[in-house]
């Protein structure tokens, strides 16, 4: 009898290509709009803004892209990522389910973030560039870039959501030791904060308002280029080296998921998981059933509406068609601050309309009661975003255990916790509620999207 828990790769393993569904989906992926002309941008105009490398692969529609060696070199001091199997969470749970999950906490930042923060700082490195700004949620992203700024010797500046920043103080600490900048957002160094603050000196602040801060100091310096830790397509092309070390897994663990479970913020992690089995499924592969999991808070594949929008409140970016629940829209304040994001990637924004995605909203109470239940069994105490994951895939393995059936179900275990204390301090002493959004605020921020026919 098989009772191996981890299945585990050797360094020499670490793959040696990015996958790129664009390459395979049944329709071309949709184009970013020109805000002023309504038109497809050409990627020249994202010049300002991004590196060449990164823009060339946002329109690449090549099936694998070259790891350059630099950057696998330094994928090896934590990758491949273990897949486990949960045996011991499947005991706990009396499933007949086969639970595995992919565990991206084992990186120096605990998430899956450095797998494109390394990627995106080496293409920006060789091109002469001085300075990255970037917007972070729960700062796992921010931690990231700050690390792989660190290795490639570029100042980094990041805007951290005013809310995490409170409630995250050491993600702030752990971005100064590697020598980054870290500021809450809304801020008064830029037009857009100042703006903001001015109308409400409270604002909580949200993805959306700190993109706009990073761009607008980007913008101002021939040095300095923008990096995104999620949403655009080249993000999510370097994490599916998740999911692609995935498929080499299962081969050894003799298997092949059914279901494959991820949280969404900005559709990252998700995407680098799913998109190497959903790629196979479109070339004629096995059909897995593909579930994303957002907080019901901030419900964007739920509650958006399919449509061209601005990723950032201030209105600086590009116009992307996505799943949005309008630009601005601030969702409260619960502690998944990776996913209190208004949009979603358009790659799965288009993957989900296309039906290869079922969408479900969790509360964060509950998510919070799986993470526990999943930390006891497993002795891995997840990131508040990452328990959006574990829960349906707790959920998923109950149903099983109901029905009698024995599916394997794989999930993206995206992150650690250790930062996240507070947030489950406050679980422990009932002090963490299921704030509702505000409707009125969602209808009026999805009436405000912009007016584009294509
Ligand atoms: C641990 C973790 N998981 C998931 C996310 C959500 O981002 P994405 O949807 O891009 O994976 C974040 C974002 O900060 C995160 O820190």
């Amino acid at each position: 009898m098989n009772h191996t828990v981890k299945y585990l790769l050797d360094e020499t393993d670490i793959p040696r290509q990015w996958y790129n569904i664009a390459a395979d989906l049944p329709e071309p992926p949709t184009r970013p709009l020109n805000p002023s002309t309504g038109q497809p941008l050409n990627p020249s105009e994202l010049e300002p803004l991004f590196s060449r490398g990164v823009i060339e692969q946002e329109i690449s529609t090549e099936r694998y892209i070259d790891i350059p060696e630099p950057v696998r070199d330094i994928y090896r001091q934590w990758r491949p990522s273990p897949l486990y199997r949960a045996r011991r969470l499947e005991r706990a749970l009396d499933t007949s389910a086969r639970l595995y999950y992919k565990y991206e906490g084992v990186s120096p930042a605990g998430s899956h973030k450095p797998n494109t923060a390394i990627a995106q700082a080496f293409y920006a490195r060789e091109e002469g560039v001085k300075r990255l700004t970037t917007e972070t949620g729960a700062g796992q992203w921010g931690s990231s870039l700050a690390l792989a700024g660190s290795m490639f010797g570029l100042e980094i500046e990041v805007f951290m959501v005013r809310v995490s920043f409170d409630q995250k103080p050491y993600r702030r600490a752990f971005m100064e030791s590697f020598g980054a900048t870290c500021f809450p957002s809304p801020s008064d160094r830029t037009a857009a904060g100042r703006t903001i603050l001015a109308e409400n000196p409270d604002n909580r602040g949200s993805l959306g308002i700190a993109i706009s801060e990073a761009v607008e100091c980007a913008m101002k310096r021939d040095d300095t280029k923008y990096v995104l830790g999620s949403v655009l397509n080249h993000v999510l092309l370097h994490q599916t080296i998740v999911g692609l070390e995935a498929l080499r897994q299962f081969e050894l663990a003799d298997d092949y998921p059914d279901t494959i479970i991820a949280c969404t913020g900005g559709g990252s992690n998700f995407g680098g998981i799913v998109f190497p089995f959903l790629g196979r499924q479109l070339r004629g592969g096995e059909t897995v059933n593909i579930v994303a999991v957002e907080p019901a808070n901030c419900p964007t594949l739920t509650h958006g509406k399919y449509a061209y929008d601005f990723g950032d409140t201030a209105h600086l970016t590009p116009l992307v068609k996505m799943h949005t629940l309008g630009s601005n829209f601030v969702p409260p304040g619960f502690h998944a601050g990776g996913l209190r994001y208004h949009g979603m990637a358009p790659l799965v924004s288009q993957c989900t309309d296309l039906g290869y995605v079922t969408p479900r909203a969790y509360d964060q109470k509950v998510c919070f009661e799986a993470g526990l239940e999943f930390a006891r069994a497993e002795g891995i105490l997840p990131a508040p975003e990452a328990n959006h994951a574990v829960v349906a895939a707790i959920d998923a393995a109950r149903e099983c255990k109901a029905s009698g059936e024995s599916r394997a179900i794989l999930f993206n275990l995206s992150g650690h916790g250790h930062f996240d204390m507070p947030a489950y301090v406050d679980y422990s002493a009932g002090n963490l509620y299921d704030h509702n959004y505000n409707e009125g605020d969602m209808a009026t921020a999805l009436a405000s999207l912009p007016n584009v026919s294509a």
